[in-house]
């Protein structure tokens, strides 16, 4: 481990469980704790619990808990000192330097690309403004930009100069190592350095904390490529950040506008239309999409690319249906994209469009009705088993059948056969299997076994939380009587063992029980649901009693099978044989108490 205990549980505690998960996910108050849906798995009701007291978090549906430190890791996707590190850059607490060399000298390379890119910003924005910039003065105003919105997106403009930036920057101090680290500039074969933007109108790419992280370069004319974007690098991700969010938050972004181009974003914005991003070129990744969430409940998709593009798009929309997310497409005509769009028709008719943009199934059904061609009846087979597939993942009932009725007319189908192909698809071909399957389902559960097991799972639960709750009082009473071998869950063994082990060491109460468990994730699993169960025990005393009782009485009853099997073995009135019997019979006088 790389930092201490202490820093770990100061970095822990400056950041609040609820704050962190509500920027990830919606969160409502219910009694002491709060609910959400949980972003690690599809649901469409609430099973997410977070405890602000507990500081923890658990989902009853898939199982996973911990605390904000395993939350981040889970949901960013960083190893446990990475998300420790997240944690500490969030709530401005510096960390120790690393001992390792790499570390440091990544950090620190870090933190220059970081100075450049803003200073480079900052030399850009200014040059617009410089009387020998009439290009580019000229080419905003072709392209309709105000002042403000200049300044808003700190639009600039890099001048045809081959090293302009380079030396700039070499004059604040900045080593050649740094500057082509941050992309801005390339050494070419022989050595020299060039500025990578030129003559073109610089777009800084800005992360959500408002930094820049990269920058599109246009042309101002016709000329190819149209485009020169930063590569990725040390500090930039396409595939981790979307244009224009650090603006958009700070206006009410519960619908929020994906457009494919900068200037469609920027040009939306200046317009009033603020809840608008763009991405970055790429197709739409789980982290955009985590990031999109955490901002928005709808999201409306507002290009409509055909062919190629079109599969990665539903894909990206998929992942954000999946998340939680109400997806839509934007429907435009009239327009080759939203800029000209509202330029042409004015804001208050693109509104409208956000308005009325489809749903995402009604998109696949519009895309799929397009790209089909159907003139035989295979053709029309075919194009009703790929809108059974489509309809299959609508959840919602009634807009099922909406589908279906309109399908079922435009194509003179009848509705059941609709029906009989989506179930098919759902379910597969054997109903029989399927109903014999839910038949052994519900046996099961009946069987007097499966009872035995989820009482002992309840007791095993009760005696985990006695041991946290009221620390070692508890631990005196039942250690002589209950080991952790006792419990029968594999998990529970492993955290009443480490429970066991702080009381032997001294403690009197267990302090942190997740970090101790660090490391074993199913076991912080288990205690995190036991902890969000937060069973009522009333009568401390009784309750161990009770316990206690019951497995004294679990133990009589094994010995007693053990025996009996034993006798079956033995001649009769062998003196092994008594002693059994007379142990039995002790038992039995025991157990009939
Ligand atoms: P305008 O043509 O000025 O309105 O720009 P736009 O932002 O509307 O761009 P467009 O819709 O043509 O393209 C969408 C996005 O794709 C752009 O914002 C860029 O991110 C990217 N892009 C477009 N052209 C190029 C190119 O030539 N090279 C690269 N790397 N990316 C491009
Ligand atoms: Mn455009």
């Amino acid at each position: 481990m790389l930092y201490s205990d202490e820093l770990i549980e100061e970095i822990r505690n400056a950041n609040d469980i609820i704050d962190i998960i509500s920027q990830y996910v919606t969160l409502k108050r219910s009694g002491r704790n709060y609910f959400g849906l949980c972003p690690f798995h599809k649901e469409k009701s609430p099973s997410l619990s977070v405890s602000p007291d507990k500081q923890i978090f658990h989902c009853f549906g898939c199982g996973v808990g911990g605390n904000v430190i395993h939350f981040i890791s889970k949901i960013e996707g960083l190893n446990f000192k990475d998300a420790i590190e997240f944690l500490a850059e969030r709530a401005g607490i510096a960390l120790p330097a690393s001992e390792n060399a790499r570390d440091i000298y990544k950090q620190e390379l870090k933190a220059k690309v970081y100075e450049i890119n803003e200073i480079a910003a900052k030399f850009y924005h200014d040059n617009l403004y410089k009387p020998y910039s009439k290009n580019a003065q000229e080419y905003v105003k072709k392209r309709k930009l105000d002042n403000q919105t200049l300044k808003a997106f700190l639009i600039g403009y890099a001048s045809p100069n081959y090293n302009e930036l380079y030396n700039y920057l070499k004059k604040n101090g900045f080593t050649d190592e740094q500057i082509l680290a941050s992309s801005l500039v390339n050494r070419t074969e022989n050595g020299k350095f060039i500025d990578r933007f030129r003559n073109r109108f610089m777009i800084p790419i800005q992360d959500i904390r408002g930094k820049v992280i990269a920058f599109g370069g246009r042309v101002l004319d016709e000329s190819k490529p149209k485009y020169i974007n930063s590569p990725e690098n040390i500090v930039y991700s396409k595939g981790r950040n979307l244009f224009g969010l650090n603006i958009a938050k700070k206006f009410d972004t519960t619908k929020l506008l994906i457009v494919e181009g900068y200037m469609d974003a920027i040009s939306l914005y200046q317009r009033g239309i603020t809840n608008v991003v763009a991405s970055l070129g790429t197709a739409m990744t789980e982290a955009q999409g985590r990031l999109l969430r955490m901002y928005a409940k709808q999201i409306i998709l507002g290009y409509d690319s055909d062919g190629a593009g079109q599969a990665a798009i539903v894909r990206g929309m998929d992942i954000l249906t999946a998340m939680g997310c109400d997806v839509r497409v934007l429907q435009m005509e009239g327009a080759k994209d939203p800029d000209e769009y509202v330029i042409k028709y004015g804001s208050g008719r693109f509104l409208k469009l956000m308005d009325d943009a489809i749903s995402l199934v009604e998109y696949k059904v519009k895309i799929l009705k397009r790209n089909s061609n159907i003139n035989t009846t295979s053709d029309k087979i075919k194009f009703l088993n790929d809108m059974a597939k489509i309809l299959v993942s609508v959840d919602n009932k009634i807009e099922q059948e909406v589908y279906i009725d309109r399908l079922s007319s435009e194509y003179k189908i009848s509705k059941e056969a609709i029906y009989a192909q989506i179930n098919k698809i759902r379910y597969g071909n054997k109903p029989a299997e399927r109903v014999l399957e839910k038949q052994i389902i519900k046996r099961k559960t009946e069987l007097p076994e499966d009872k035995e097991i989820l009482q002992s799972s309840k007791t095993e639960k009760v005696l985990i939380t006695l041991l946290i709750n009221e620390g070692r009082s508890v631990y005196e009473k039942i250690k002589d009587k209950i080991k952790p071998e006792d419990f029968k869950l594999e998990q529970n063994k492993i955290i009443v063992k480490k429970m066991y082990e702080e009381f032997e060491n001294g403690k009197s109460n267990i302090e942190n029980i997740l970090n101790l468990l660090e490391g074993q994730e199913d076991s912080i699993n288990q205690v995190t649901a036991i902890m969000t169960e937060d069973l009522e025990i009333n009568d401390v005393n009784k309750c161990i009693e009770d316990i206690l009782y019951t497995y004294e009485r679990e133990k009589l009853i094994k010995r007693k099978n053990e025996i009996i099997a034993e006798m079956n073995k033995l001649e009769i009135s062998t003196d092994e044989a008594r002693k059994l019997e007379g142990e039995l019979s002790d038992i039995i006088m025991k157990l009939a108490k």
